[in-house]
């Protein structure tokens, strides 16, 4: 395993206890939500109305919760995770709430999966930000059938350019290359050390698209929500509403 992913797996596994309380409400909300300011599905739309008995994929799936929604809307889901720890919360909370979301404990950047199986790909802040882009898109588009759809979400390059690896907030300074965005390591971060991430500046992105044979359908821009919040994850509420903080794709593979 390259050293990212040995990293990484070792800090979610430290890190899984955290996030325990976090996924229990989101495997028991009514109402999906997303991302660090919980916007809710309403405003975004990643779910789509046609589910039932289709096959999805997550990658990245945590504690499980965004799998969940989609079974409860009809369809199979396999999840797919790094770290053991996050996924015996996941199977814990499956059976707790009587789920039948499949498990899997694999690099979503090279999963067991056969080619064309899924109808959907999804991820909220799993392989979407933890993942090498060069590696888990082109995983994705193996995954999916013609016709399929690759839905994630994670930080936007903005909110990467304003922040370095120290782990301080995101700032309105530039600190970093934007067209060099690619890998953020937060291993030696004085303020909440963290793992190692990654992100594109917009064009490398939509060239890899192009490239795996994905059309981008819809790119939201998501905003903070005009109620002042806390500071969430390194993000203050006052620069996410005027920056975008987070990114989505929305893509078929064609
Ligand atoms: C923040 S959680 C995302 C899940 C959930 N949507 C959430 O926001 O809590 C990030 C997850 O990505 C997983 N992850 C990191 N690198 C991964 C990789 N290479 N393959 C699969 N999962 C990975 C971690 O183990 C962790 O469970």
């Amino acid at each position: 395993m390259t050293d990212y992913l040995i990293e990484n797996r070792r800090f979610w596994d430290a890190y899984a206890p955290e996030w325990v309380e976090r996924g229990e409400a989101a495997w028991r909300a009514e109402r999906p939500y997303w991302g660090i300011w919980e916007t809710p599905e309403s405003e975004l739309g990643l779910i789509p109305s046609d589910l039932a008995g289709r096959s999805v994929v997550e990658l990245g799936c945590g504690t499980g919760y965004v799998s969940r929604w989609f079974e409860q809307r009809g369809a199979f889901v396999t999840a797919v995770d790094l770290s053991s720890q996050q996924l015996a919360t996941a199977k814990r909370f499956a059976a707790q709430f009587q789920s039948e979301v499949t498990f899997i404990q694999s690099n979503a950047e090279a999963t067991p999966l056969p080619d064309h199986c899924a109808d959907l790909v999804v991820s909220e802040y799993g392989a979407a930000i933890w993942c090498d882009p060069y590696r888990w898109i082109p995983e994705a588009a193996r995954l999916l059938a013609p016709g399929g759809r690759l839905i994630f979400l994670g930080h936007s390059p903005w909110s990467m350019v304003c922040s370095d690896n120290d782990g301080e907030a995101v700032s309105n300074t530039m600190m970093r290359s934007y067209f060099e965005l690619y890998r953020m390591d937060w291993t030696s971060a004085a303020v909440d050390p963290g793992g190692i991430e990654f992100n594109l500046p917009l064009s490398k992105w939509f060239q890899l698209f192009r490239e795996q044979g994905l059309r981008v359908d819809d790119y939201l821009e998501i905003r903070a929500p005009m109620d002042r919040l806390p500071d969430r994850f390194s993000m203050a509420w006052e620069w996410a509403r005027a920056y975008p903080s987070e990114q989505v794709f929305k893509l078929t593979k064609v």
